[in-house]
């Protein structure tokens, strides 16, 4: 029986970021609120241009390109997002064409808050084990510019990114344990956009109190998952849902209280299996539905060698909410594949903005939606995809 998981993944952030202290000072906070407090040093910025499709284009050209794997070769696309770009169309429909996909392939959006990328992950690891892949691959990409107004107390957790993950049979990264998942949802308040707004309603409080009972659920769902399909073995690793870097601390130490440990030694497993997971998040901010995934990527960046046949627990938490823990292990080799991917390479060479620029960009981004082609790719890095404009309401994107 092959093994099923994550293959490679492939990152893309906007050209620019704000730094949190910078955003602290203007707000009249002390940095120390942002950074230690939240746990965010760096927030990515998207201008007009780096919209949620190319955004999703250019992690997944990268990932191409890194893996080695062609796009031939994938029979199902699915994009997580909450920040849609049309009621309609989907992400995913751009994407069949900028990526070169294949005419034989599903390709389809799934919107849950920060949960929709799991969503597309699960089902992807379900269509493989099913047979219906018939050998193929499935890309899945998580794609989210995080917008709270202006001054309130979600605007030092904004972010924007994409992730592209890799889904196949005999994966280089992740062996997933497919059919032994923790799922947990109720019906909450704690987060939403309503469909007038490109600002998020966010109950900041009552959505971290939301996101933690989930997490018990989920938590305790999976161990019963295990339990009975006969799987064993301690987690190695935590990856969490990190809309800051402060929410995984908690949700740790509340796993850890589940598992009726003290609060020092938290801590200590704290240091040991999560803050290297929030090394890139702390840099790139919230991105939503791929929020998880970039800790993921963080935590094999750095580690993955030494956590060749270790296993790793993962949760996926989307407001609203539904969540769902699961684990995997991670495969000999992946030391090796992980270095040749560079996750960490599209945060190099970022430009800083200024307050006022960062201030601009927000203003200007109300009408982007809107305005005609211009058709200037803005000096875009190879391999990058830009939004450049509507022509009679078609959105035109160049590469
Ligand atoms: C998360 C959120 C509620 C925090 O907003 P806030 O009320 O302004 O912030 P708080 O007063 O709770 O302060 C945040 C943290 O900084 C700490 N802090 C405050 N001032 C500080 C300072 N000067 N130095 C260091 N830490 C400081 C606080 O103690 C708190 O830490 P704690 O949670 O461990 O107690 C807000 O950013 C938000 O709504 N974000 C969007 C929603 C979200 O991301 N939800 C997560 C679940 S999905």
């Amino acid at each position: 029986m092959p093994t099923i998981g994550i293959d490679a993944i492939a990152l893309a952030v906007p050209e620019g970021y704000l730094d949190l202290a910078d955003l602290a000072a203007a707000r009249g906070v002390p940095a120390g609120k942002f950074v230690e407090g939240l746990g965010v040093q760096r927030m990515s910025v998207a201008r007009q241009h780096e919209d949620p499709v190319a955004l999703a284009a250019t992690a997944a050209r990268r990932l191409f390109a890194t893996s080695g794997v062609d796009p031939s070769t994938i029979g199902l696309c699915v994009v997580g997002t909450e920040t849609a770009v049309d009621h309609s169309k989907p992400v995913a429909a751009y994407l069949h064409r900028l990526l070169g996909l294949p005419q034989e392939c599903r390709v389809f959006e799934a919107k849950h808050a920060c949960f929709g990328g799991t969503a597309g992950l699960l089902s992807a690891l379900d269509w493989i084990a099913a047979g219906s892949a018939r050998g193929r691959k499935a890309l899945i990409i998580c794609t989210d510019i995080a917008r709270y107004g202006l001054s309130t107390p979600g605007e030092p957790t904004q972010g924007a990114g994409a992730v592209a993950l890799l889904v196949s049979d005999n994966p280089r990264l992740l062996a997933l344990e497919v059919g032994s998942t923790g799922s947990y949802a109720q019906d909450v308040n704690d987060f939403w956009r309503p469909l007038y707004s490109k600002e998020a309603v966010v109950d900041g409080h009552h959505s971290v109190q939301c996101y933690l009972d989930a997490l018990a659920g989920a938590y305790k769902s999976w161990q019963n998952a295990s339990a009975a399909s006969g799987i064993t073995g301690e987690l190695a690793r935590r990856c969490y849902h990190v809309p800051y870097g402060k929410m995984a601390k908690k949700a740790h130490r509340h796993v850890m209280q589940i598992e009726g440990k003290t609060e020092a030694e938290a801590d200590a497993s704290y240091t040991a299996e999560v803050a290297t997971s929030l090394r890139l998040p702390s840099q790139v901010g919230n991105i939503y539905t791929g929020s998880l995934y970039l800790a993921l990527a963080s935590l094999l960046e750095a580690e993955a060698a030494e956590l060749e046949g270790k296993r790793i627990g993962l949760f996926s938490y989307g407001s609203g909410c539904c969540a769902e823990f699961f684990a995997g292990t991670v495969p000999a080799g992946a030391g090796a594949f992980a270095d040749k991917l560079e996750m960490a390479a599209p945060l190099k060479d970022r430009r800083k903005y200024t307050f006022a620029e960062y201030e601009q960009i927000r203003l200007r981004d109300d009408k982007a939606d809107q305005r005609p082609v211009n058709g200037d790719a803005h000096g875009l890095p190879a391999g990058s995809v830009a939004f450049v404009g509507v022509d009679a309401d078609r959105r035109v994107y160049i590469a």
